[in-house]
């Protein structure tokens, strides 16, 4: 199955000394946060082949104190993340869509088709946060209409209970890609793993747009945020921003220059 991260810097880069120093973290939370790392074929949908083949993350976000939650990226057994988030009496109150791939909101991918958002508002109605560069493109992929998704500005800011999440745009593997920023916590999708970053080779893909989204809005999250991707790509699944600067081979580049030569076509 393809890969969601970068091959052409991995080739480039595989003298990089080894990602050693990065430990598992639990997020900084405060007593009413709710949150949890879902692995696909492993905690959900594990009669899956290709679910665990795709090492999916699926994140559970809430406020413990109004019962409110948000589902990030739901893909392939939803009825089993329902049922999670059941089991820990939490009500769903939205989605958050990272961007439009069909690994995270479902859809047909070489011949497969996954469930996602649209199996998902078949069991259980609510809106669909995407940013607006997104909107279409989920669309087409999942067969929602207009008025599933709410449609959103960067830099747009929901609660989920009380709760704060920043929705920050972060352009680059998909135009409306967009990583969440909560409670010290930055939950990613595909833009930036532990090691590596989503690929910019896809169509809608743009290097310069990812290098940007990189080195500038993501340099403003805090050394002690944790990094949760939206792939198990590495042994470890999660580290601070603080560890994944120094050792992810994708902060390497000092100038948008050198970006392009390792990740431009
Ligand atoms: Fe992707």
């Amino acid at each position: 199955m393809m890969p969601c991260s970068q091959n052409k810097a991995t080739r480039l880069l595989a003298n990089q000394p080894p990602f050693l120093r990065v430990g598992t973290l639990t997020a900084m939370t405060s007593d009413r946060f709710y949150f949890r790392q879902l692995l696909s074929g492993r905690d959900f949908a594990t009669d899956d082949s290709m679910a665990a083949q795709m090492a999916n993350f699926v994140y559970l976000i809430g406020d413990r104190t109004t019962r409110d939650a948000v589902i990030v990226d739901p893909a392939y057994g939803v009825a089993d993340i329902l049922e999670i988030l059941d089991r820990d009496d939490m009500n769903l109150s939205g989605v958050l869509a990272s961007h439009y791939h069909s690994d995270h909101v479902g859809g047909s991918m070489m011949g497969h088709t996954i469930e996602g958002v649209r199996e998902l508002l078949d069991l259980r109605g609510t809106k669909i946060h995407v940013q607006a560069e997104e909107a279409e493109l989920v669309k087409k992929v999942t067969e929602v209409s207009d008025g599933d998704l709410h449609v959103h500005d960067p830099g747009d800011q929901i609660f989920v209970g009380e709760i704060p999440i920043s929705l920050l745009h972060t352009p680059g593997h998909t135009p409306g890609s967009q990583c969440f920023l909560v409670e010290g916590t930055l939950v990613a999708g595909d833009t930036l793993f532990l090691e590596g970053c989503g690929r910019t080779d896809l169509p809608g893909s743009d290097a310069a747009a990812m290098y940007h989204s990189i080195h500038h809005t993501l340099s403003k999250v805090p050394d002690d945020t944790v990094l949760f991707p939206g792939h198990r790509y590495s042994f470890h699944s999660s580290a601070t921003m603080g560890m994944t600067r120094e050792m992810n081979y994708v902060f390497k580049p000092d100038s948008e220059e050198q970006w392009m030569m390792m990740f431009g076509q």
